[in-house]
């Protein structure tokens, strides 16, 4: 008889498992899918605003837009941004999970992981709440290095002296890491 009510426990607790599992998976789709919708969002908002008016002015769009498109995204529970070790926006300041991911990304990146394969999930319990996190690696392409680049032109810098009397993203190289797009969901909270 015993034998037979922990066969069904083990069970139980397998079925569960699997439950979780399979709910992360689900998770992990979903922050994927949010992740390339903001990359996608932001790419036409600075290539259009570029054509537009150059990158002096698409700098000023990205001021707006940026914030404005992750907060868009950031329904249904989700929070959607953007992250980096060295920051433009001081809003965008990771916390310790994420500084030490951006960490981890920047050692296999350097150990040669291709930049496509580096993103992480995980659940964390803080203080009574329990959070889906998940963060996904952006490699700097030619495209960034107007703004983000060694040799910005003197437009761009007063552009962005202006607007961000702080910057300290720029001097990338084509293929280093300028961040992470980080995507949050609250599971629970119990309080
Ligand atoms: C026209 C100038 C411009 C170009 C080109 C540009 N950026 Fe930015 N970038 C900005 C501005 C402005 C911000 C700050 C946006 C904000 O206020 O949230 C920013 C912020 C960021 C951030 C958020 C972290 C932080 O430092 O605040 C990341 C990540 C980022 N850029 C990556 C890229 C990548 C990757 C490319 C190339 C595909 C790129 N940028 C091209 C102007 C630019």
């Amino acid at each position: 008889m015993r034998k037979f009510i922990f066969a069904i426990m083990l069970l139980q607790f397998s079925t569960q498992l699997a439950a979780e599992n399979e709910s992360t998976a689900q998770l992990e789709e979903q922050a994927k899918h949010l992740s390339s919708q903001l990359a996608m969002q932001l790419k036409a908002r600075l290539k259009n605003a570029i054509e537009t008016g150059g990158p002096a002015h698409a700098i000023t769009a990205c001021n707006v837009s940026a914030p404005q498109i992750a907060e868009e995204l950031s329904k249904g529970g989700w929070e959607v941004g953007r992250t980096s070790l060295k920051l433009r926006n001081p809003a965008n300041n990771p916390d310790e999970w994420e500084r030490s991911t951006l960490l981890e990304f920047e050692q296999q990146l350097a150990s040669g992981t291709p930049a496509a394969n580096l993103h992480t999930s995980a659940v964390e319990a803080d203080e009574g709440v329990t959070r889906y996190r998940f963060m996904k690696a952006i490699p700097v392409g030619g495209v960034c290095m107007a703004c983000h680049g060694e040799a910005i032109s003197e437009d761009v810098q007063s552009a962005l002296a202006e607007k961000y009397p702080q910057d300290a993203a720029t001097d990338y190289k084509p293929g280093d890491l300028r961040g992470a797009f980080t995507i949050t969901k609250i599971l629970s909270e119990d309080r």
